[in-house]
């Protein structure tokens, strides 16, 4: 018995827990337009069950990331790991089988459909799985719209939209549990004041308690520094600076980038 159980232990390293490679890894990630280079030369890596706030002044080319991240669009030079395996030529909906899901900028609901529908659709859609009306339910219950799943999604707050398409995410892969890594731009854009901290309490739920692993743009810096556990900073396409938010918050070049822009 000795000796497997030895072999065993040997073998245990590589695949222990701190020493598997990140979630998500961007490495020398550029993305050029002609001669205009709008990401250039990023490295970042989100680890297992972390919040990364992806933050910069307007047009810094954050959601140009997400779509290199996602197969929008594909890297000029560099590479998208996801748990170590390059992801950078498939196609979006390889990506998204694999486990990549992302929300857009701009909210995009059927207005007619209800908001039961919608979860369903998102479910087909890349899994081509039928889902029970209980694991609709299960999922509109973890964003806190499990009593509108009737309603028609076009009259549904902003607040609410943004919520949905949360919920469409989770539904959106063949893995049940949802996606592996969650990329949220601006979930805030759009939503009204009173319903911005719902909108916060419902991703520390995703991120905290379900153990997600998020990258998320957002120009709300008071959520931010809520809910992230590290910040990267971009400027230009560059990586201007990444790591806790205190210090990254306090980092003078940091500090110029948003000069004129509150922070
Ligand atoms: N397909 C494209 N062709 C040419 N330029 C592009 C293209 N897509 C984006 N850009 C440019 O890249 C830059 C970065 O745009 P991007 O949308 O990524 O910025 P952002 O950081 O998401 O800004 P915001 O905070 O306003 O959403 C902008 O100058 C934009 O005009
Ligand atoms: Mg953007």
């Amino acid at each position: 018995m000795a000796a497997p159980a030895a072999s065993a232990a040997s073998a245990a390293p590589a695949a222990a827990r701190g020493s598997a490679p990140p979630v998500l890894a961007l490495s020398a990630l550029t993305w050029s337009v002609g001669a205009v280079t709008i990401v250039e030369d990023v490295e970042l890596a989100v680890g297992e069950g972390e919040l990364l706030a992806l933050i910069g002044p307007n047009g810094a080319g954050k959601t140009t990331l997400f779509n290199l991240v996602s197969g929008v669009t594909r890297p000029s030079a560099g590479a998208v790991l996801l748990d170590g395996r390059p992801v950078h030529r498939l196609p979006p909906h390889r990506r998204a089988r694999l486990g990549i899901g992302r929300t857009f900028q701009s909210s995009s609901v059927f207005p007619t459909m209800t908001v039961a529908e919608h979860v369903d659709l998102a479910a087909r859609a890349v899994g081509a799985r039928r889902v029970a009306a209980a694991e609709v339910a299960g999922v509109l219950e973890r964003v806190r719209l499990a009593h509108r799943g009737a309603e028609p999604a076009g009259g549904l707050s902003h607040g609410d939209k943004r919520k949905l398409e949360l919920a469409m995410l989770l539904a959106s892969t063949i893995h049940r549990e949802g996606p592996r890594l969650m990329l949220l731009d601006e979930p805030m854009a759009g939503v009204a004041a009173e319903e911005v901290d719902e909108l916060t309490e419902v991703i520390r739920w995703l991120h905290r308690t379900e153990g997600r692993t998020l990258l998320m743009v957002e120009h709300h810096m008071d959520v931010v520094l809520d809910l992230a556990d590290r910040i990267a900073v971009l400027h230009h396409g560059v990586l201007l600076a990444h790591g806790d938010p205190t210090t990254v918050m306090a980092d003078p070049e940091v500090q110029r980038a948003y000069l004129g822009e509150a922070l």
